[in-house]
């Protein structure tokens, strides 16, 4: 047999085959998804690289090459192993599948796709190839009998996004062979909203072939490695940057802030753009990109960072607002004195009287702590030059926002950048900011060829923003008969180096700040700080669910002090419509807080005796405590304009083309948004075809963030609908109820075709088509904060029932039950799926994850709670509709975040008697407390 050489394999690309799996394989040799390559030269080489850059086979997804994440598992030989710890010298003579591979080389695959596919036990897919290829392994080796078996089976892949539940019940239906549920198809008759349609990008996330921002750069790239400062904050020189390149052959150049054409400065809004791309003489966070180094893949990864030509100067930094605000800390930014970014303030009547008048009074004060977002895909995309244009491919949470920045940072006009969303591996608010994209696209500008970056999972949670850490001094108060008289809220967050989102967190807490209950007196002040730590950003809830932590268990003491139980204390004070905000704004309607409350009662009142008949029957080290947590959130950018743009048309042979620009980062957006249009024009959804985000071709549809993506881009796409059918029924004469079809032969209207074939086509193809837009109506804060700041507002409330292992201060929440007003169910499943996932963030933040500047940057330091740590989750919806929603929808991505933490921090209470008055409540804070706890102790 002749032997092609690698070079032969490789570049033939995806269909590398040489010949069909032999019997036996030699030590030269390896089986890839059944055909037979060629190992490559380097036996020490990682089997990621070889598969992702060699052979660019991209399913086998990189979250952090620490053997921390699992998302790049593979089968080698049947067992799951990580492709990023493996050597391609072990796999040598074995056989590897992948997940492009799985349906064929495994006899449970094929199976667990569909069930993953009709479950919704994917959201963002990146870590879905990563748990079908372990729980694949474990199905066929016979080791899942139950669902603690389907636990164990995943229990070695992380997943950010769905709270496991969903991917257990697959792996439990296929590992005990049960009936399969089957997928829900698009209904061929009537509407779609309100139905749990699967997922429509499913099938990409389950069979490989999705392309995230690592995924899909062209096979000429150049590669991009940036230099970082190693101190929270130094003065720094470059040596003799050419001599550099010269002595590194592959080495195409290196790029300083110098070679910037544009702005050196990036921000979500124009007067806080602050951060640098690549920092000028002080670099003043740790890891922050000093320069960036431009060459070929293998020369670039070979590079000691140790022998780049700087010299550093460390400096003293402020770390804490503490030190930050002290006489004489060095200012960050000189035009910000005091390293004050931005306070908010919100006040109502006089609450200094109504608290010093008041029959009950709760005051306490609460720390949080700095959240990594810890999506599975780090930051990645490549970039181009395009004739006059600059192309930059990207995991990102706005890509219009993006392309005007870039253009700053470019010196081009809008129209000479294209941003396109690639597939987006887990977002939270962490990818609305700009990581990789202005490097690529200032590199891509000067070097004439495609480059390629990917952060390591040390550089994504190094320089990535975060969840503000704060510091709560607060105040409630009520009558005697229970009712609330006023609040007085005093918030600082630490808003780290840049000003990233400090802005919205700092405008959008003091509205929050008191909770969902009218509050007659109100004063509510945040301000956010700058030091020298990481950027803290958006991360679901913009400071809400902190402040709920505090604020929560204030309420839970009122009602103690008061006598009354929790929930009824929560449903006297509620929220009901006709009430006014401190803000002075009227809710006339979509104000389901009291119906969540009242669907959560019977549940409230079987677990509270539940755990005292254990705490009663079992007394010893575990007590069971019971505890809740209500909220309110605005849905939508605080007090501002932001709008979003659909367009839908037809073209001449009929084919319907939505257009929707709303990035969907396992949120759900590439299915409800479609949902929605079809409903509006009234076709099935499966008439639509899709082109997603990408500033060329898809109108603005702003940021995937504030809960505003249903209700916003859904409302333009309801709009954008309805517009389009009218036009149709308008060419057709026919009345308003007309049914419109569409097949291959065209469209119809009343069974009457459309001749659109010889209409003239608009500049984008379309023979008919329709484009609106929406910006939920708001009215601007005054200096008092009175004003309204936002269209509509989820509400909702959380119970979550656990144990407290008194001893080792261990907590083990045992389930959460979620009530949430969404106006309407555009797809129950895909809620539901938003809760789990935000029930798994929210036991994380209440009990494990505290990220510490250049200590916690990666994956097993910094812990995120695995399938092992999820209780179970039962979720309630209330269907309480906004008449400006699309079919009366809210959000729900943050607001189903917002209570978790508190009602965790309540139950703690409930179950031991003492209050957590810093989060998380790790088990040392758990001791600490329960040693420090008083006499009064036990129930
Ligand atoms: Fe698991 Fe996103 S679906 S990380």
């Amino acid at each position: 047999m002749t032997h092609p050489s690698l070079d032969e394999i490789v570049s033939v690309g995806e269909a590398s085959i040489v010949e069909s799996a032999p019997a036996s394989l030699d030590f030269e040799w390896f089986e890839l998804n059944g055909v037979r390559l060629r190992l490559p030269a380097d036996p020490s080489q990682r089997l990621i690289d070889h598969l992702r850059a060699g052979l660019r086979r991209f399913g086998t997804k990189e979250g952090c090459r620490q053997g921390d994440c699992g998302s790049c598992t593979v089968l080698v030989d049947g067992e799951a192993r990580y492709a990023c710890l493996i050597p391609v010298g072990q796999i040598a003579g074995r056989r590897v599948v992948t997940v492009e591979g799985l349906a064929e080389g495994t006899r449970s695959g094929s199976r667990l796709q569909q069930a993953f596919l009709a479950h919704q036990a994917v959201q963002c897919g990146f870590c879905t190839p990563g748990m079908l290829t372990a729980s694949a392994a474990a199905i066929d080796a016979g080791r899942v009998t139950d669902r603690a078996g389907a636990r164990a089976a995943i229990d070695g892949v992380l997943c950010r996004c769905t709270g496991y539940r969903k991917i257990v019940d697959a792996v439990t239906e296929v590992g005990c062979g049960a009936a399969a549920r089957r997928c829900t198809a698009a209904p061929s008759e009537g509407p779609s909203v309100g139905v749990p349609l699967t997922r429509l990008d499913g099938p990409e996330k389950v069979d490989g072939s999705q392309r995230f921002g690592a995924d899909g750069y062209p096979a000429d790239s150049l590669f991009l490695r940036a230099v970082r400062c190693p101190h929270h904050r130094a003065r720094f020189t470059f040596g003799d940057l050419a001599a550099f390149v010269d002595a590194h052959p592959g080495v195409h150049r290196v790029l300083t802030h110098a070679d910037i054409p544009g702005l050196n400065a990036h921000g979500v809004a124009t007067p806080y753009a602050d951060q640098p791309v690549l920092a000028h003489a002080e670099a003043r966070h740790h890891l922050e990109a000093v320069a960036l180094i431009v060459g070929e893949r293998e020369a670039v990864a070979a590079l000691d960072p140790d022998r780049f030509p700087v010299e550093w100067e460390p400096l003293a930094p402020v770390l804490t607002t503490a030190d930050a605000t002290r006489d004489g800390s060095p200012l960050l930014h000189a035009h910000r004195p005091g390293n004050l970014l931005i306070e908010g303030q919100v006040c109502r009547g006089d609450a200094d009287a109504a608290v010093r008048d008041a029959h009950y009074v709760a005051s306490a004060t609460f720390e949080s702590s700095f959240v990594e977002h810890a999506y599975l895909e780090p930051e990645a995309g490549w970039a181009r030059r395009v004739g006059d244009i600059v192309e930059i491919h990207s995991c990102t949470q706005g890509p219009h926002p993006h392309r005007a920045d870039l253009a700053r940072i470019l010196a081009l006009p809008p129209e000479q950048v294209r941003v396109v969303a690639t597939a987006v591996g887990g977002g939270f608010g962490g990818k609305l900011d700009l990581t990789v994209q202005p490097l690529l696209a200032v590199a891509a500008w000067h070097v004439g060829r495609p480059v390629a970056m990917a952060f390591s999972r040390e550089e994504s949670m190094a320089t990535s923003t975060k969840r503000h850490p704060g510091r709560f001094v607060s105040s409630m108060a009520a009558d005697a008969d229970g009712r609330l008289r006023a609040v007085i809220f005093d918030g600082e967050f630490n808003t780290g180096a840049y000003a990233s989102w400090g802005t919205a967190v700092a405008n959008r807490v003091p509205v929050h700040a008191g909770g969902p209950y009218v509050i007659p007196h109100y004063v509510a002040r945040s301000r956010a700080i700058h030091t020298h730590i990481t950027p803290a950003g958006a991360f679901r809830g913009f400071g809400v669910p902190q402040t709920t932590m505090s604020q929560e268990q204030l309420i839970d003491d009122l009602a103690s002090m008061a006598g009354i139980d929790p929930l009824e204390f929560r449903a006297m004070n509620a929220l009901r419509a006709g009430d006014s905000l401190p803000t002075g704004q009227i809710l006339d309607e979509s104000v389901g807080l009291v119906a969540c409350l009242d669907a959560l009662r019977p549940a409230w009142r079987e677990a509270r005796a539940r755990a005292a008949e254990f705490n009663r029957s079992a007394p010893g080290r575990i007590r069971r405590g019971v505890g809740m947590a209500a909220f309110f959130y605005g849905c939508g950018n605080t007090a501002s304009p932001n709008p979003s743009t659909v367009r839908v048309g037809v073209r001449p042979d009929g084919t319907i083309v939505l257009h929707q620009g709303a990035v969907d980062a396992g949120q759900g957006a590439n299915t409800v948004i479609p949902q929605i249009a079809a409903d509006a024009l009234g076709v099935p959804v499966d008439c639509l075809r899709f082109v997603g985000p990408d500033t060329l071709l898809s109108p603005d549809c702003g940021r995937t963030s504030a809960s505003r993506q249903t209700f916003v881009t859904g409302r333009a796409a309801f709009l954008a609908g309805a517009a389009l059918r009218r036009r149709l029924i308008a060419l057709a004469g026919a009345r308003a109820d007309a049914r419109i079809t569409a097949d291959a032969s065209g469209i119809a209207v009343d069974g009457h075709p459309l001749d659109l074939l010889t209409r003239p086509v608009d500049a984008n193809g379309y023979a008919v088509a329709a484009e609106e837009s929406f910006d939920p109506p708001t009215i601007s804060l005054d200096a008092s904060g009175q004003g309204s700041p936002y269209a509509t507002y989820a509400f909702g409330a959380q119970m979550a029932e656990l144990e407290v292992d008194c001893e080792s201060g261990r907590v083990r929440v045992l389930e959460v039950v979620a009530a949430h007003d969404v106006g309407k169910m555009v797809n129950p499943t895909l809620l539901e799926g938003q809760i789990e996932g935000a029930v798994a963030q929210g036991v994380g933040m209440a009990l494990m994850e505290k990220y510490l500047p250049g200590r916690h940057d990666n994956l097993h330091d910094y812990l995120i709670p695995t399938v092992h740590d999820m209780p179970r989750v039962r979720s309630i919806f209330i269907e309480a509709p906004t008449s400006i929603g699309p079919y009366g929808a809210k959000g729900i991505g943050e607001p189903a975040l917002v209570p978790t933490a508190a009602a965790i921090l309540n139950a703690i209470h409930d179950a031991i008697g003492v209050r957590i008055r810093e989060a998380p409540a790790s088990p040392d804070v758990v001791r600490r407390a329960l040693a420090g706890r008083n006499e009064s102790f036990g129930h």
